[in-house]
């Protein structure tokens, strides 16, 4: 199996509690190491539930799914940016790296390289409000 990934047969459901929604339905698909893949659909067509199995976020309700890594690195944008409002937009980016206490200023220098990359360097003392919606997905 060279796949980095395969999936096969993964549907989702969720239970509501009126009904049960198919969300996705017998997805299979094999993507080799380097592909470049889009999930393209009509809104609510189960793009962000797909995502979010893969990712780990959401349990598929049947069929499975396998990394050829173990430990796959997996970035993950959401679809809304999840940024906390009460925090500038340089210390939601440090985030993960606090709670993983791996803040250290190696790392930090990294962040704010980042920022330069992705044309926000004079946003990052900025709260998630001041920016445009391009901008916090671009943070997140
Ligand atoms: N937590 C949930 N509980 C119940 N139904 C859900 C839930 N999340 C998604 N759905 C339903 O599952 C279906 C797929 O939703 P999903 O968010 O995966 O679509 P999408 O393709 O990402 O849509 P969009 O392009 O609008 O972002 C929709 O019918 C939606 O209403
Ligand atoms: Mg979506």
């Amino acid at each position: 199996m060279n796949n980095w990934l395969t999936i096969s047969h993964i549907s989702k459901n969720y239970m509501t509690e009126k009904e049960e929604i198919e969300a996705i339905k017998d997805i299979t698909l094999e993507i080799k190491k380097g592909d470049i893949v889009s999930i393209v659909g009509s809104s609510g067509c189960g793009k962000s539930s797909f995502l979010s199995i893969l990712a780990g976020i959401q349990k598929e309700t049947s069929g499975s799914f396998q990394f050829q890594k173990k430990e796959p690195v997996i970035g993950y944008m959401l679809q809304s940016d999840c940024l906390f409002p009460w925090l500038t937009v340089y210390e939601n980016a440090l985030l993960g790296l606090k709670i993983r206490k791996q803040d250290t200023e190696e790392k930090r220098q990294y962040v704010k390289d980042l920022f330069q990359k992705y044309h926000l360097e004079e946003f990052m003392n900025k709260h998630p409000n001041e920016l445009s919606g391009g901008m916090k997905q671009r943070v997140g």
